[in-house]
């Protein structure tokens, strides 16, 4: 039996994010972490492009596809994990705080009785310490709380996908300042992944690389205990709390706010067409 996973990651250049397959190397047993969907907002035009060379790979090696997993509801890209599911299937799981996220959400788009804010839209919610059979892997997960409040990671073995909460230490960390965010939820949660043995590869969901660097999918828990920029500048929960609230109360809304989370409290299924056939997404006008 292996415990340790082999991991690939694709960096989706638009959006600053990573999606990663992990897979057990003794079984065909495989899972994909945040999938991204292509999505121009000034067409409105959806893709799979990004994505192929994943479902590639799954079909090149005949890998059984078990789980999809988000980390949480992103506010930055759209989810593809319906369309993943449909391609390759597996299982659709987030953390179970997905459904304080859809209530809040159902609430702000107004979507009516169709849409039921109970996680029903997952095959499966996760709890803290909850375990996921992959092959001869198990992957535990870890409440994070903090950049949201559905946020989890997901360990398995020497790799730990942590969603939003460091990023490449040459940036630090994610904000918290979108609705049920903590900046000092944030901190211990960071704090819990920095307890894991130092090797541990930290994957990240996004880096934006300055000039010269190029993008990179993971650093170790001793990488990021050593340099992580906002963790040297504020290294105890009280300092923290005030450089995150200081540094978010500067940040732009995230470009695909609007459109991404309508899908992706849906699981990455899009609303459903209207009579003439044509799926629509709804921008609420003055409420962000
Ligand atoms: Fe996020």
């Amino acid at each position: 039996m292996s415990s340790e996973p082999q991991v690939q990651s694709w960096y989706h250049e638009p959006t600053g994010s990573f999606t990663h397959l992990l897979r057990d190397s003794e079984s065909r047993a495989a899972a994909v972490v945040d999938p991204v969907l292509d999505y121009d907002p000034a067409s409105g035009r959806l893709g799979t492009s990004f994505l192929e060379p994943l479902a590639a790979t799954i079909d090149r090696d005949r890998l059984e596809l078990v789980w999809i997993l988000e980390t949480h509801a992103h506010a930055d890209h759209l989810s593809a994990a319906a369309w993943l599911r449909g391609r390759a299937g597996g299982r659709l799981g987030a953390g179970q705080g997905i459904r304080e996220v859809q209530a809040r959400f159902a609430d702000f788009y107004h979507l009516g009785a169709d849409f039921v804010p109970d996680g029903r839209q997952f095959d499966r919610l996760f709890a803290e310490g909850d375990i996921l059979p992959l092959g001869g892997l198990r992957i535990r997960v870890m409440a994070t709380p903090g950049h949201t409040s559905d946020s989890v990671a997901y360990i398995a073995g020497n790799a730990a996908f942590i969603g939003d909460t460091m990023f490449a230490p040459d940036y630090g960390t994610a904000r918290c300042d979108f609705p049920g965010g903590d900046a000092a939820d944030l901190f211990r949660s960071i704090q819990r992944l920095l307890e894991l043995p130092p090797e541990t590869a930290l994957y990240l969901c996004h880096d934006y690389p300055p000039d010269g660097r190029a993008p990179r999918a993971s650093f170790t828990v001793a990488e990021q205990r050593q340099g992580n920029v906002h963790l040297q500048q504020a290294p105890d929960p009280e300092s923290f709390v005030a450089l995150r609230n200081k540094r978010d109360a500067g940040l732009d809304v995230p470009q695909l706010i609007l459109p991404a989370l309508q899908v992706n409290i849906r699981a990455g299924c899009l609303p459903e067409p209207e009579a003439n056939g044509t799926r629509y997404l709804k921008i609420p006008l003055d409420r962000m």
